[in-house]
């Protein structure tokens, strides 16, 4: 590039709009001061943006009265979270950096002078979800164009949402993928870098890329070299508003110590592994989460430390598939050294999700059985009750031995809960095989099933079967399926009513200001009329009534 020419355009541009300055925070020599290793790499970019943030807080006060009394707005930040616990704990991790960088946090997206969707494509009606949401921020973002909107999560492992997102809603300002939520600092930095008629340089730590904004850099390094004429400058400036984007394809990497801000302060998502290997014929996610890796033992049990110091009282660990855990010992062996940890640390419930039939072993069960802090609640996703879509599913299990695993559990541990997710419609699936899941629904008599329809994921093998079923069918099953559910659930919950049992106490019910909405170590919610302050211990509750998806109960 030619430097004087580069010169000649930024130094008209600071000129044209004084506000808008290439601040020294954002220079090429700090950018290229940056460690390479992390998590260094992020903290730094995390420093570098913290005194940006401030700076710009500072600027923000216009009026004079404001700025004698040094007083700063705040920037705000809001993270708004779609899909599993998964995203759940990646949107603290998002959080917590947001909060050291010196955003407060929010959770009102139209004021927020930052927002990120963390996105899930599990189905097609979560999509739909975002572009809803994403859409009603137009005006907010028109209003206030230095607004930033971000997106992460499943659904930006997608090419075609990218190109979707491009075309239209260019009002988004960051794009990245699932296996790079780590760089979440450095592309803020580029984006205000690019804000600043700065090119992109997107790093990407030697990783294959799926998408990602270079082709940005080499035309703006051109329109930066023609100089200052008023329509290169145009577009320069065009150039500067458009999205930094980065989304690797996959990476083997797990970066261990960033920050992250619990949304509870008495409850935290502890991930034991990330991706999934089983290519389940329906499902999306081995696709945009990648493969599985599992993190090392003493990081898992570190962070479980740290959390108790911290006054957590529940931990869950989280894998899309836990049982195949395999982190040097396996997820039987993991949970007792987790077990044994809680013991003298104040944590009293262990819990975790999801789990895969076709990896439940008898060791696991024994070890869950002879465990004093876990919990007795166990998600065991049936998805169908028929062995031969179990097949064309590609879940490695059939009715029989799903029945045996549910036998073996509850045998176990009598006072077990069992939950369950089940898919409806999947293609082909016939009269008779639908009335195979109503079968195991009555034997198995679990407290909650989560019931989807199912839903065409482009790319998946089951998408291009032909005999899909209609949709009216598909409606009718879904509703009778519903309607057996609900009766067990109904006898089922009337085993504890009466009974006087521990609650953890976790917020003021979104219903009734006067309840304060808890769980039973099973995992069932209870809703009790109680102080505020309970929230965050455990507390023995009588439960009074059943009203089928949840208790109330009386101190
Ligand atoms: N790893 C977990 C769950 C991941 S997704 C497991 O294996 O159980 C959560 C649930 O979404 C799945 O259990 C399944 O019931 C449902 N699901 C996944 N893909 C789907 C699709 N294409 N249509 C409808 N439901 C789907
Ligand atoms: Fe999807 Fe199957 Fe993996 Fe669960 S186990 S995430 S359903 S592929
Ligand atoms: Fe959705 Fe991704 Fe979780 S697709 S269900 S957020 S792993």
């Amino acid at each position: 590039m030619d430097p004087s020419g580069q010169t000649a355009a930024i130094k008209y541009l600071k000129e044209q709009n004084s506000t808008n300055m290439f601040h020294e925070l954002l220079t090429d020599e700090i950018l290229a001061a940056a460690p390479v290793t992390e998590p260094e790499r992020q903290h730094y970019f995390i420093g570098k943006l913290r005194d940006y943030i401030q700076m710009q807080a500072g600027a923000g006060s216009d009026s004079a009265e404001h700025m004698q009394a040094g007083a700063h707005r705040s920037l705000t930040a809001a993270v708004v979270t779609f899909g599993c616990q998964m995203n759940a704990r990646d949107s603290e991790k998002l959080e917590g950096i947001l909060s050291e960088i010196g955003y407060t946090i929010t959770q009102d997206e139209q004021a927020a002078d930052f927002v990120a969707f963390n996105t899930c494509t599990v189905r097609e009606n979560a999509n739909e979800h975002l572009y809803g949401r994403l859409g009603r921020l137009k005006q907010s973002k028109k209003a206030d164009p230095d607004k930033i909107i971000s997106i992460c999560g499943c659904m930006m492992q997608e090419a075609d949402e990218i190109e979707k997102l491009k075309v239209k809603y260019p009002y988004v300002d960051i794009i990245f993928g699932t296996h790079n939520l780590y760089t979440f600092p450095e592309l803020l930095f580029m984006l205000f870098r690019k804000r600043q008629h700065a090119a992109d340089e997107i790093y990407t730590a030697g990783k294959e890329v799926l998408r990602t904004s270079s082709d940005d850099r080499e035309r703006m390094e051109k329109l930066l070299r023609y100089g200052s004429g008023p329509s290169n400058l145009k577009d320069i400036e065009k150039l500067s508003r458009r999205p930094v984007i980065s989304v690797w394809k996959d990476s083997g990497d797990i970066v261990e110590k960033l920050p992250s801000r619990r949304k509870y302060s008495f409850k935290q998502g502890i991930n034991i592994m990330f991706g999934c290997n089983n290519f389940c014929s329906y499902c999306i996610v081995p696709y945009v989460r990648g493969r599985e890796k599992s993190r090392k033992p003493e990081e898992i049990l570190e962070e479980i430390r740290l959390a108790a110091a911290d006054g957590v009282k529940e931990i869950m660990l989280l894998g899309q598939n836990v049982n195949s855990y395999a982190g040097g010992l396996n997820f039987a062996g993991l949970l007792k050294q987790v077990d044994e940890l809680c013991d003298g640390i104040g944590i009293e419930r262990i819990r975790f999700m999801t789990s895969h039939p076709k990896d439940l072993s008898d060791e696991l069960i024994e070890t869950m059985a002879n465990a004093r802090h876990v919990c007795r609640q166990f998600h065991l996703p049936l998805q169908s009750g028929s062995s031969r879509i179990l097949q064309r599913m590609n879940r490695h299990y059939d009715k029989a031995r799903f029945l045996d695993r549910a036998a073996r559990l509850k045998a176990a541990m009598p006072d077990i809960s069992l939950s369950t997710d089940i898919i409806v419609g999947f293609p082909g699936e016939t009269e008779e095989d639908f009335l195979e899941t109503l079968d195991v629904l009555k034997e198995v008599r679990f407290d909650s099933a989560y019931t989807f329809i199912y839903s065409k994921r482009e790319g998946t093998p089951a998408a291009s079967y032909e005999d899909q079923v209609p949709e009216d069918v598909v409606k009718d099953r879904f509703d009778r399926l519903l309607e057996v559910q609900n009766r067990i659930v109904d006898e089922n919950l009337d085993r504890l009513t009466g009974a006087c049992l521990p609650v953890l106490f976790e917020e003021i019910s979104e219903y009734d200001k006067d309840l304060i909405t808890g769980k039973l170590e099973n995992g069932i919610t209870v809703h009790v009329p109680a102080d505020p302050s309970v929230i965050g211990t455990i507390r023995k509750v009588r439960l009074t009534e059943n009203h089928r998806f949840y208790y109330t109960g009386e101190l």
